[in-house]
């Protein structure tokens, strides 16, 4: 067999030793442009279960990569004059040059042919080669020739980044955040041998601008680096290689195979470098490529197997990347923190690590994050212990008049099964349980403003004194049997309405008994949707005094909070969407107009709605749909409401259009919540797919929103809070008196359950390479 490798990177060279492992009697020739000893870059990283999987596939070259390794634990924060040290990381750092020498040492030995200086041009040279890996990193050649076939999309990344190095040692991955009279400057570093370490410097399009970085020479720029991270580079020097400033390119790359040639590492795909994962992921592309040539019958198949296998890892990787990137782009949002939230910010960027993680490693850590939070809610008035506080989850929050207990909420869900509007006992137990269940505040399902305002014919609403006496019956209920605060979510379907009930087809048409719908436009929501009316004026003013109706109703009740759903495609987020606003008068065009009429409900319900009583608005913070609304509008969006005296946003996203493409996953709209918080400076809540309280926390803690709702999670466990409380000791959450004996039960077991399950953690979790290798160098305890 003829193996030929385009590109002498970890990649190329990894993948000719493992291939040249696995079948000795097969010619493997690496073809790399660059000299035997020539390369860019300083240090590279690894974490631990990286090398875990060195060593099984090559021990030798793992042996050898790891003697020459720098280990460390720690990642350090440098902010504002603080610095904040969490361990437990277990990275390592190499040299890229000792660590390419060793994977050439090693495939020399096996036989693979290294050929130097070996410029490849067209892969037509090797058509009598069974297999072609090309490795040819960032730039690839040979994915730009047949760029039709691997459909790579470039999202080149607004942040300059240049990679330096210096001989100032360090003990742990270092973060420094610099403020400048330009702008933020942020540096990544790491040690990676004895006297050598690794710094990339990025910032932003516009500071590095300001700071005429533009158009100096590597020299030049590294000078102007070392003034700025002087006080932290004690006097020594940075170092540069190839150090220019240039923008990260996002690659994904639709297809990795073609006949017998296969893309690696950065040829296929990169991931940013705030998580340290080039090097690694071209390194494990090599090993998946081993793995499935090793498997498979057929060359054709293995690659077929190399792509679907490993696809999955490397998207996810990517998406780790990326949002790890998003947050350094955007750290001015969070530059007026306080340092130790920005820390903890920071460590949770990439979702990986959490609060409850942070707590087992970081215990110190997580106590003054704690109190940095209640520091903050005590500022605001409300008595809370500073010292010894409760995590973020049981902090109350104050909005007007109304104090939450804590800071979880039941999101408002519809039910499907009211009578003509009028909430029965299933929506009584449905609510009351929660309310009970500890969560701090319960929103009641959109809850229709008129007949033709509803989604189903299910749909609970708020127009007539039926429905008014019966939500009475709710909200008393709940305020004689729980601390819980109850707010009415007030909304109209428009398009989406006279549609069946969500178990007979959620948005679907109703095939009988339906009734006229309105909308911004009249474009339906199916092809085979009911096609809404126009709204005009009149059509309008009918609507907004439905919605003032309804509020004065809610009012009557006790509702404590009221919100007004301007979300998911229904009739007023029709109005803000340029997907479902094509009007021409003065509620079409741009956002401000399309706002309009929104805003204008908002305002009036804020007139008849209680001074002393807050309001939300709920919003798509984006339609995930080409042209749609964006984070961006999202800010824009929030920014209106809180002129016009909204006290929260409720950040959701999506249901516009059926032709939406949303990203989900864990946490997956909390970016958009971070979004809003801290760029249009107004509390949020945030939503979907949160489902641990661990969770809850870790959005808390890191200042990404300001209340976390859960919907699905409430459904199956009314008692989330409750449970949660038990699990972080926060003794004093609200419990009717009649259930008492059930509270003192599961806080006593829950405290076993914790230190069982920690301990359990503990044990099961390897030491890291630092660990050891510190408990190797200790001196022996005098007997
Ligand atoms: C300027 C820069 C500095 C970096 N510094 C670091 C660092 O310090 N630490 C770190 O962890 N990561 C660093 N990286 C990222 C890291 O290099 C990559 O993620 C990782 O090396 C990917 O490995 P690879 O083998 O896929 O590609 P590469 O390491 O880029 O290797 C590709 C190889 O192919 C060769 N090649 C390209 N085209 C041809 C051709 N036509 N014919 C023959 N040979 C060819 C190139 O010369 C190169 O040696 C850096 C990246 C850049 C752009
Ligand atoms: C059955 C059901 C009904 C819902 N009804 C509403 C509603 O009436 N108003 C609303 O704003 N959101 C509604 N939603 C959306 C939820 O409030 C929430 O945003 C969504 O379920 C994501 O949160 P989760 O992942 O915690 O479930 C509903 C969701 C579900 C599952």
């Amino acid at each position: 067999m003829k193996i030929a490798i385009i590109g002498g990177g970890p990649a190329g060279l990894y993948a000719a030793i493992l291939l040249r492992k696995q079948r000795p009697e097969a010619e493997v020739t690496v073809y790399e442009r660059n000299r035997a000893d020539d390369t860019f870059g300083f240090g590279v990283v690894f974490s631990d279960a990286t090398l875990d999987n060195f060593e099984k596939y090559d021990s030798p070259s793992y042996r050898r990569i790891t003697e020459e390794f720098a280990y460390w634990d720690d990642i350090a924060v440098h902010f504002r004059g603080t610095v904040h040290r969490v361990g437990g990381n277990g990275f390592c750092g190499c040299s890229r040059r000792k660590l390419l020498l060793i994977l050439q040492e090693r495939a020399r030995e096996l036989g693979v042919a290294l050929m130097f200086q070996a410029d490849i041009e067209d892969e037509a040279r090797f058509a009598d080669a069974d297999l072609v890996v090309l490795a040819d990193g960032i730039n690839s050649r040979f994915r730009d020739k047949y760029v039709e076939h691997f459909e790579p999309e470039v999202d080149v990344r607004s942040n300059m980044f240049a990679w330096m190095g210096s001989t100032r040692p360090l003990d742990a991955f270092t973060f420094i955040f610099q403020e400048t009279e330009w702008g933020p400057f942020i540096a990544h570093a790491y040690q990676y041998e004895v006297g050598r370490s690794t710094w990339i410097f990025e910032t932003d399009p516009e500071t590095f601008e300001r700071a005429g970085l533009k158009g100096l020479t590597e020299k030049q720029s590294a000078d102007r680096m070392a003034k700025i991270f002087g006080w932290f580079l004690e006097g020594h020097p940075l170092l540069t290689n190839r150090s220019m400033w240039r923008n990260f390119p996002m690659i994904r790359s639709k297809r990795w195979v073609k006949d017998n040639m296969v893309l690696l590492g950065d040829a296929k795909a990169t991931a940013h470098f705030s998580i340290g994962s080039g090097t690694k992921l071209a390194m494990e592309d090599a090993i998946a490529l081993a793995d499935a040539m090793h498997r498979a019958p057929t060359i054709e198949s293995a690659l077929q197997q190399y792509e679907a296998g490993r696809r999955e890892e490397v998207e996810k990787t990517q998406h780790a990347a990326d949002v790890s990137l998003v947050w350094f782009e955007h750290v001015d949002r969070f530059w007026d923190f306080d340092p130790v939230q920005f820390a903890f910010g920071v460590m949770t960027r990439a979702k990986a690590i959490t609060y409850d993680n942070l707590m087992l490693r970081a215990p110190d850590f997580v106590a003054e994050v704690d109190r940095a939070f209640a520091r903050q809610v005590h500022s605001r008035g409300l008595e809370v212990d500073t010292e010894k506080p409760l995590p973020p989850m049981f902090q109350p929050l104050r909005l007007r008049e109304m104090t939450l207990a804590n800071r979880t909420v039941v999101s408002p869900m519809c039910m499907y099964s009211a009578e003509e509007g009028v909430p029965g006992d299933f929506h009584l137990v449905h609510y009351g349980s929660r309310a009970i269940g500890g969560a701090g505040l319960i929103f009641t399902e959109m809850t229709c403003v008129s007949r033709d305002a509803r989604i189903t014919p299910g749909c609970a609403g708020l127009w007539n004194d039926a429905q008014e006496a019966a939500w009475h019956r709710i909200v008393d209920f709940v305020h004689a049997n729980s601390a819980a605060k109850i707010g009415l979510q007030l909304g109209h379907a428009g398009r989406k309405g006279a549609t069946k009930l969500m178990w007979d087809g959620m948005d679907r048409p109703l095939e009988e008994g339906g009734w006229d719908v309105v909308s911004a436009s009249p474009i339906p929501y199916f092809p085979d949707s009911r096609v809404p009316r126009e709204m005009d004026r009149a059509a309008m003013d009918t609507v907004k005094a439905a919605f003032v109706a309804a509020a004065q109703r809610g009012e009557r009740c006790g509702f404590d909070m009221l919100e007004l759903h301007c979300a998911h495609g229904y009739l007023l987020a029709s109005f803000i969407s340029p997907l479902t606003n094509q009007r021409l008068d003065a509620y079409g065009g741009p956002l401000e107009n399309r706002l309009r009429f929104p805003l204008e409900v908002f305002e009036a319900l804020r007139e008849v709605w209680p001074a002393r009583k807050p309001m939300s608005v709920r919003i798509s913070a984006t339609d995930w749909a080409e042209g749609g609304i964006t984070g961006d509008d999202a800010v824009e969006i929030a920014r209106a409401f809180a002129r016009a005296g909204v006290d929260l946003v409720d950040v959701s996203t999506g249901q516009t259009v059926r032709d939406a493409q949303p990203v989900y996953g864990r946490m997956f709209q909390t970016p958009f919540s971070e979004q809003v918080r801290n760029e249009a400076r107004v509390a949020t809540m945030c939503v979907g797919n949160i489902t641990t309280s661990d969770q809850v926390n870790t959005i808390l803690a890191a200042g990404r929103a300001d209340l976390v709702a859960l919907g699905r999670p409430h459904l199956v466990d009314p008692s989330f809070t409750l449970k949660a409380a038990a699990w972080y000791g926060a003794s004093d959450v609200s419990c009717p008196p009649q259930y008492l004996p059930g509270k003192d039960q599961v806080f006593r077991n829950s405290v076993r359950d914790r230190q069982d399950l920690d301990d359990l953690k503990i044990k099961a979790k390897p030491k890291t390479r630092a660990e050891l290798k510190s408990e190797a160098t200790k001196p022996l305890a005098a007997e």
